[in-house]
């Protein structure tokens, strides 16, 4: 079932964002069109698009596991975080003001709970291993009677390493202390169970398994007690106020359908094509490292760093020749800073600024790895030589 690009490009960076799926996009284009009307009139035609957005919440609810009131629709994975953390922080500090969290999470996750220490609240980092894991026993030890929040992500966004959520889940479980995961990298990627995973909160975001931009949603465990962050009509529950995004959520609804229903034989494909790009680029180039786990990772995520190269000449070396893909290096005023999630891996600054990760998806297809295989260590090679000449 590939998806196509608008060009001869080699699209390799998945976890950013994917295409949109062509039957999400041709629903949402008629209920732009056709069925326009607000969600929250009575006449005919509002209950049309009031019928889109319930339709959605009943098919990504049945593929969680979890009731569709429980579902909140929002505006993406970073707008479900922040509800998540700071709504509940913010209803439930009258029980305790100290939240857990890893120090690989997405900034949206991080910066959130950044701000709320600035508003007295305490927050624990945890370490991570040296393939990104999270250890569930740091995290009982960290529990204290005032622990009210833990949120560790499903599966990280740079080197693809999936969290023992099911395990902490079933300790926390024993616990008063509520559980969100950030979910976006996989939800539509991999089996999500929220049963299963034994988890309270658990975002999710449209444009990650071939859905439209601006769009995701909070999984929420009835009970759950949370403060609003956006306050206006009292629509989603009273927790996201705003006429509903009905062509965003209809799409999110159907692309989580088709995902879903194709998961399990993308993700052994993904998978096989991911160890062998791992394979092969550790044969090829010298003075490449592995980052994240060996096994417990992201169906598509491959992600390395290379010795004395750094990751963003590499992304626009491979973008002169057609590949998309992207570094966990950020370059800010012209310098270039390390990511936070390879520092936390314990990688030297210096080899953290050479990363690459390239996720595969459905733009791809077999011949797409040949022309890495043959491009990326050459532009490497080429790299290192203009660096040592200088
Ligand atoms: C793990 C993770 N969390 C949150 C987000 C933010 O999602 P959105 O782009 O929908 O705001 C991303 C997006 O890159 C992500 O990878």
């Amino acid at each position: 079932m590939p998806t196509r690009i608008p060009s001869a490009k080699i699209y390799l960076d998945h976890a950013a964002t994917t295409p949109v799926d062509p039957r999400a996009a041709a629903l949402m284009q008629s209920l732009g069109n056709e069925k326009f009307a607000n969600p929250n009139s009575s006449y005919l035609l509002g209950q049309e698009s009031r019928r889109a957005v319930e339709d959605a919440r009943r098919k990504i609810s049945k593929i969680l596991n979890c009731a569709p009131g429980e579902l909140i629709f929002m505006g993406g994975g970073t707008e479900a975080d922040n509800l998540a953390i700071k709504g509940f922080a913010y209803s439930n500090q009258d029980r305790g003001r100290h939240i857990i969290t890893s120090t690989i999470e997405h900034h949206a996750v991080l910066r959130t709970c950044q701000y709320l220490e600035r508003r007295g609240f305490t927050v624990t980092y945890l370490s991570v291993d040296s393939t990104g894991l999270v250890d569930a026993h740091d995290v009982k030890k960290a529990l204290r009677p005032d622990t009210i929040l833990v949120s560790i992500m499903h599966a990280n966004n740079e080197i693809g390493t999936v969290q023992p959520i099911a395990e902490i889940g079933a300790l926390l479980a024993e616990t008063e202390v509520y559980f969100h995961t950030d979910a976006v990298q996989t939800v539509g990627h991999l089996p999500v169970d929220v049963q299963k995973l034994n988890v309270d909160l658990l975002s999710f975001s449209a444009h990650k398994f071939y859905g439209p931009k601006g769009v995701g949603g909070l999984y929420m465990r009835r009970g759950t007690v949370i403060d609003p962050l956006i306050h206006g009509g009292g629509q989603e529950h009273d927790l996201r106020s705003g006429t509903e995004n009905v062509a965003g959520i209809a799409g999110m609804g159907l692309a989580l359908e088709i995902a879903s229903e194709f998961l399990e034989e993308e993700a052994t494909r993904l998978s096989r094509w991911r160890d062998r790009l791992i394979k092969e680029i550790l044969q090829r180039i010298e003075g490449a490292r592995l980052t994240g786990h060996p096994t417990e990772r992201l169906p598509g995520t491959v992600s390395f760093c290379f010795e004395n190269v750094d990751g963003e000449s590499i992304i626009l070396k491979l973008d002169l020749e057609g590949i998309c893909a992207s570094t966990g290096a950020a370059c800010h005023a012209g310098e270039i800073s390390p990511s936070h999630v390879l520092l936390a891996l314990g990688l030297e600054p210096t080899l953290a600024n050479g990363s690459l990760r390239l996720t595969l998806g459905r733009t791809n297809s077999a011949s797409d790895l040949d022309c890495v295989l043959e491009i990326l260590p050459k532009a490497i090679q080429n790299l290192r030589a203009m660096s040592a000449a200088h």
